[in-house]
């Protein structure tokens, strides 16, 4: 392994688990649907997708794929843009009454996220909705032993939920987002065809290659697995790991295309070797991230997505308020990242080099300031929001969004540095505007 980030610590872990789906990438790939099905054993099918999704070419390739292989199937399209509770209760009764052996997702993470609820909660169905989220939010209630098998169709270049264990859910009640990770949850196959990049507006490829890069910054500046408590059960090892000899590979090379190609990304949507690397960059972040689990930037966004108000986001069908998931991670990044690369600044200034920063004359120290110039440069060259107040937050917001994002606790403590309440505030104070 080599890397002293690693090294042991007395009581920590010293095992590092890695799960990912059977993966494939490429155009066209979309039209093997079918025949993956068919030899993952599936013969009625629950096919997930969105309404915008519903009537396109995408979906149309994956319906004809599955037909032409002689399955049959349904289609559930009852998603929000962002999963929330309500939807995976009306997917748990579309999966409970539907007879399906298997589950097609077509669509971005919101998609993918309540296609796996979905499952768990048709098959499964706890007496309260959150008894199988961790405490103290849920009952931590134990998962069935096995769920259907899943193919996920990624159509956006940032969740990388295709490759995760992980379910993000809006709890509408709560006004806020919470995380579903369980092994069971990681789809059994991922198709990932670049072509459906081709059609996604600026505004959409600038969130969700933010998220990406924000999946892939996290994880490579996460705390090393070695300094979580050793969990001498398999069956009980969160997924939340922490950083990894893993997931530093693959946060690595997804760094370096979220530096490379965002900004051209965004640029044209004629630009096929820019979409297509974030398409799989995409899956990288996601590859990284599932095994590791994201930090501050993560759970900092909780707090301005539960908080927000009239409020709208180009390139997106929605009414507002809403920010998409991507601009809520990035808007307080800079600031996170200037935070944290106190703790361990070699870390940072590596991943100011992946993403392509200006280093003249760096030294370690400098690395939360280069790295936060280097993510500001990029939300300016594309259109992002400047800070909580592009998205409609001042000072006096701070100490609610401060109190909202605290309750995010694992993610919390999977960051470099022991953040308290005053560190989230002092953080949310120093990202209003850059
Ligand atoms: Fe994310």
């Amino acid at each position: 392994m080599g890397c002293q980030y690693f090294d042991p610590c007395q009581g920590g872990a010293d095992t590092f688990t890695v799960a990912i789906p059977k993966y494939t990438f490429g155009r066209g790939c979309l039209a093997e649907a079918g025949a993956r099905a068919a030899g993952l054993g599936m013969s009625r099918i629950a096919l997930f997708t969105d309404p915008g999704l519903r009537d396109g070419p995408y979906v149309a390739t994956v319906l004809d794929s599955l037909q032409s292989a002689g399955l049959d199937l349904a289609v559930f399209d009852e998603i929000t843009i962002e999963a929330d509770d309500a939807s995976v209760e009306r997917g748990a009764i579309f999966v409970a009454e539907g007879n399906f052996d298997g589950v097609v997702s077509v669509g971005g993470g919101s998609v993918m996220d309540t296609a796996k609820a979905s499952m768990l909660y048709g098959l499964q169905p706890p007496a309260d909705f959150l008894d199988y989220f961790a405490p103290p939010l849920g009952a931590g209630k134990a998962m069935p032993a096995k769920l259907l098998p899943h193919i996920a169709c990624a159509t956006t270049s940032g969740t990388g939920s295709e490759c995760t264990s992980i379910s993000v859910l809006r709890i509408n009640h709560m006004s806020t987002k919470f995380v579903l990770a369980n092994p069971l949850l990681l789809p059994q196959e991922a198709l990932v065809d670049p072509v459906c990049a081709e059609t996604l507006p600026a505004m959409v490829v600038a969130s969700t290659g933010f998220d990406l890069l924000c999946h892939a910054l996290e994880c490579y500046t996460a705390k090393a697995y070695t300094r979580w408590e050793k969990q001498p059960d398999p069956g009980k090892r969160p997924l939340i790991q922490g950083a990894n000899p893993w997931s530093d590979l693959a946060a690595r090379e997804a760094l370096e295309i979220a530096g490379k190609y965002l900004e051209r990304g965004v640029a044209s949507a004629d630009d096929h070797e820019a979409r297509d690397q974030l398409m799989w960059g995409a899956s990288l972040a996601g590859m990284a991230f599932g095994n590791t689990g994201t930090h501050l930037g993560h759970a900092l966004s909780y707090g301005v997505t539960h908080l927000m108000q009239d409020v709208t986001t180009e390139g997106y069908r929605m009414v507002s308020p809403f920010v998409p998931h991507g601009i809520s991670v990035i808007v307080s990044a800079p600031s996170i990242f200037r935070y944290t690369a106190e703790a361990t600044p070699e870390r940072h200034l590596e991943a100011a080099t992946y993403l392509q920063s200006d280093l003249a004359g760096a030294t370690p120290a400098d690395s939360g300031e280069i790295l936060a110039n280097r993510i500001i440069g990029l939300m300016q060259k594309t259109g992002a929001p400047n800070g909580l107040a592009g998205v409609g937050f001042g000072p006096e917001d701070v100490p609610a969004l401060a109190k909202s994002s605290a309750r995010q606790v694992r993610a919390i403590n999977n960051a470099p540095r022991e953040t308290n309440l005053v560190d989230i505030e002092n953080i949310y104070a120093a990202a209003i505007s850059y």
